[in-house]
């Protein structure tokens, strides 16, 4: 064993040994031969298998056939042609645990060269979840009327899929420093993982203890708290993409009864809309929420961006569920928001901003005396 080539970053322990700790993801590090170097926490604990388990084993051992077989053949093309079909690509491919289970991975493979020797690091994703939440919407694309079990999964779906997407391109971020060997960013890239990661973790922790109370939970919220918290959680998202938050609320609007976590929700997914809109076309104007007094009996609450707006094909169908015109959409944002808001007693609707862009509008009842 002593000869075996071992990845230098392993001998700087501190840094690259806690990151490998603290990943969420399954990584794995393998020599130029397919012989596991590194294997982390979190793939011991997908795999089943311990550190001591695999270590210089063939990596195919962590694969069903027709992967097994074919992976030192792969390798070996590789390493005589460099050849590459899976790095800096990633793909969705099969893995199997220590108890023979096999179950749908994403994999990611990144290229380290110290010297003359190679290493690939593989970051692996679980993906039975995702696979298990396709499936669900399939079976939910027909029921034109969503039960509130089924608003309540889709829900937790889509509120993890943006942390989810934010990972992926992180990843992808890590994938690309790794492969220039700018090691020493791979930090703070680690880092907004982890954080997303949280974000995730934290959406589901909010859904079970709102499955948990079992009736919608009405508490006094007012309008300008309930904003400015979910400003507050959106600031390192729209730091980061550089767009503006406005907040616009009078200190002297009514206080409002409803359920804080749904209607933040509401906002969380209006302002996330905003601000895509806004990157994809290019816009610098900042996205802006306003609340009013409205006919001395409501609160009026709007969203207002300057972005791409929606083409008049396309107003008819925005609250459809699964109607989506982005890459990583689902495309159940605005249908969950209406049936809170109808939930609420109010409406929410679109309108397009004369300025350029949208606005979008939901009304709540005012607790007035
Ligand atoms: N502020 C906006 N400006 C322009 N188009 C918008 C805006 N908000 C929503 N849309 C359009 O409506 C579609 C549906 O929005 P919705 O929030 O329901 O799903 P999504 O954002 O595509 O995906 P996700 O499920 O991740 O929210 C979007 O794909 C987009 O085309
Ligand atoms: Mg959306």
């Amino acid at each position: 064993m002593t000869d075996t080539p071992r990845l230098h970053l392993h001998e700087k322990p501190s840094r690259f040994a806690a990151l490998m700790d603290a990943a969420v993801d399954a990584i794995i590090v393998i020599d130029h031969r397919g012989l596991i170097q590194e294997f982390n926490p979190a793939a011991e604990r997908l795999f089943g298998y311990s550190e001591q388990d695999v270590l210089l084993r063939n990596v195919s051992v962590l694969m069903p056939e027709p992967y097994a077989a074919e992976h030192d053949r792969y390798l070996g093309r590789y390493n005589t042609t460099g050849e590459a079909r899976i790095i800096g690509i990633g793909r969705e491919v099969q893995a199997r645990r220590q108890d023979g289970s096999v179950f749908p991975i994403d994999l990611s493979v990144g290229e380290v060269k110290e010297g003359d020797l190679t290493f690939f690091v593989g970051i692996i994703r679980d993906i039975s979840d995702r696979k298990e939440v396709q499936e669900l919407h399939r079976r939910l694309a027909h029921v034109t009327r969503l039960s509130t079990l089924g608003e309540m999964a889709s829900g937790i779906a889509h509120e993890i899929n943006q942390p989810l997407t934010a990972i992926a391109t992180y990843a992808q971020a890590a994938r690309r420093l790794l492969e220039r060997g700018a090691t020493a960013d791979l930090d703070s890239v680690l880092d907004k993982i982890a954080r997303q990661a949280e974000r995730a973790g934290a959406v589901i922790r909010q859904m079970r203890s709102f499955v948990r109370r079992q009736d919608r939970e009405q508490a006094l919220s007012h309008p300008a708290e309930l904003v400015a918290s979910v400003v507050q959680f959106l600031q390192m998202d729209s730091g980061r993409r550089n767009i503006d938050i406005h907040q616009e609320l009078p200190e002297d609007l009514p206080t409002l009864m409803v359920d804080t976590v749904q209607i933040q929700q509401v906002l969380l997914n209006l302002l996330l809309n905003a601000m895509d809109a806004t990157e994809s076309a290019g816009s610098r104007e900042g996205v802006r929420v306003r609340a009013s007094l409205e006919d001395n009996s409501s609160v009026l609450f709007e969203v207002l961006d300057r972005g791409c707006g929606v083409s008049e094909e396309h107003r008819g169908q925005l609250f459809t569920p699964f109607f989506t015109t982005k890459d990583a959409g689902m495309g159940m944002g605005l249908p969950i928001c209406r049936s809170i808001i109808q939930a609420h007693g109010g409406q929410l609707n679109f309108r397009p901003n004369p300025a350029g862009g949208s606005i979008f509008h939901f009304s709540l009842p005012a607790l007035l005396d």
